[in-house]
C-alpha cells in the first residue's frame, strides 16, 4: 500500500514504492501525471484510500 509520500513520488518521478521502473505507469506517471497540480494528486490519493478502506470494510461485514 502506498502512503501519501510514496504516492506522490510515483506521480512526479515516475519511480515505484518499490521498483524504480514500474512499466506503463512511468510512463503515465511522465507525460499525463505532470500536468496536475499537486493539490490534485493529493485528492487522488485521499479519494482512494477511502475507496479501499470502504470496500475493506464492506468485504468484513460481508464475511460475518
Ligand atoms: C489516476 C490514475 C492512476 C493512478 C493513481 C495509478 C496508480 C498506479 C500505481 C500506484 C501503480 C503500482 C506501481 C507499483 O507497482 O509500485 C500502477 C501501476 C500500473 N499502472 Fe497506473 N495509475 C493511474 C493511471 C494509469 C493509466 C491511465 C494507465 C495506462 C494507460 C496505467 C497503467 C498502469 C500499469 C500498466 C501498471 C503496472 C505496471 C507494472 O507493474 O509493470 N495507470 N498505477
Amino acid at each position: 500500500m502506498y502512503d501519501r509520500e510514496q504516492f506522490h513520488h510515483l506521480m512526479r518521478t515516475r519511480e515505484g514504492a518499490t521498483r524504480k521502473e514500474v512499466g506503463e505507469m512511468s510512463y503515465v506517471a511522465t507525460h499525463f501525471m505532470k500536468y496536475l497540480t499537486d493539490g490534485e494528486v493529493d485528492a487522488i490519493y485521499t479519494f482512494l484510500k477511502h475507496r479501499l478502506e470502504e470496500d475493506g470494510a464492506a468485504a468484513s461485514a460481508a464475511a460475518k
